[in-house]
């Protein structure tokens, strides 16, 4: 990448998902301009081993920092999970800032909907020690289930989210769980996209948590603190890259960024 994104905010995941963050990164920060990539031409990570997980991840980096921007969001969790202490390992400094999501197990555990929380996530996230430390720290007074969704992240990268085969599997994956759980962690993040999906199967009155908001705030703290945060009075931009470089996944990406991701 040519290096012509200096002052833009580096967002990443392996696909659509993050957009879902970007989101909620631009909203807060409105006047930043941001960078977003995408490692499409790989997805998914959910079921890659933490080796290739973290060559990726370095290499999608690399390229962003070549492009000058920054700030790095990691708005994958299986990214942060797998590879997020050794990228700010390599990558952070006092005043390069490398922000990671981690799933929304803390406001699930700290809202009074109930002890019965879903995580929903890759199968590479729940095995991780991130995932086991946080439900350790947060969810000792709760029953946390822990559900893998194989092959949901890959179908809501086709960017079909009414689909019938999305529907079917997350049906699938779901329905076991009917009237048995008070609430919903979306640890991936591209569940975001399907939040009317998922109520449509668990109900209106359960809900859902993801960590995208966490991790706007995060961001906009650090930049703070690193005196990074932007002083323009003008709307940022929003760039988006991929590495299924092509007109029609760049379409896809602008599609997705116009997608509700409120409930
Ligand atoms: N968006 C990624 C996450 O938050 C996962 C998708 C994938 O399997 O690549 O975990």
């Amino acid at each position: 990448m040519e290096r012509s994104y200096e002052n833009y905010i580096g967002v990443f995941d392996s696909g659509v998902g993050g957009i879902s963050v970007l989101k909620e990164c631009a909203a807060l920060l409105p006047h930043e301009d941001f960078l977003f990539y995408g490692d499409s031409a790989h997805n998914p990570y959910g079921d890659k081993t933490p080796e290739e997980v973290l060559s990726l991840s370095m290499a999608a980096m690399e390229e962003m920092i070549r492009g000058g921007v920054k700030a790095l969001v990691i708005a994958c969790n299986t990214a942060t999970s797998i590879a997020g202490k050794d990228l700010r390992a390599k990558y952070e400094t006092e005043t390069f800032p490398v922000i990671g999501i981690e799933p929304a197990v803390k406001p699930a555990a700290l809202d009074d909907s109930g002890s019965r929380i879903l995580v929903m996530a890759t199968a590479n996230t729940l095995s991780q020690d991130k995932y086991y430390h946080l439900i350790e720290h947060w969810g000792s007074n709760h029953t946390i289930i822990p559900l893998p969704c194989v092959g949901l992240a890959q179908r809501i990268e086709q960017g079909n989210l009414d689909g019938e085969d999305l529907m079917e599997l997350l049906e699938h994956l779901l329905s076991p769980y009917v009237g048995k759980v008070d609430s919903i962690v979306l640890g991936c993040t591209h569940y975001p996209f399907i939040k009317k999906q998922i109520s449509q199967i668990m109900g209106s009155d359960v809900p859902l948590f993801d960590g995208g908001a966490g991790t706007a705030r995060e961001l906009k703290r650090r930049l703070g603190v690193a005196g990074l945060l932007s002083d323009s009075r003008e709307n940022g931009r929003i760039v988006f890259r991929s590495s299924v470089n092509t007109e029609e996944e760049l379409r896809l990406y602008q599609w997705m960024y116009g997608q509700p991701i409120e409930e």
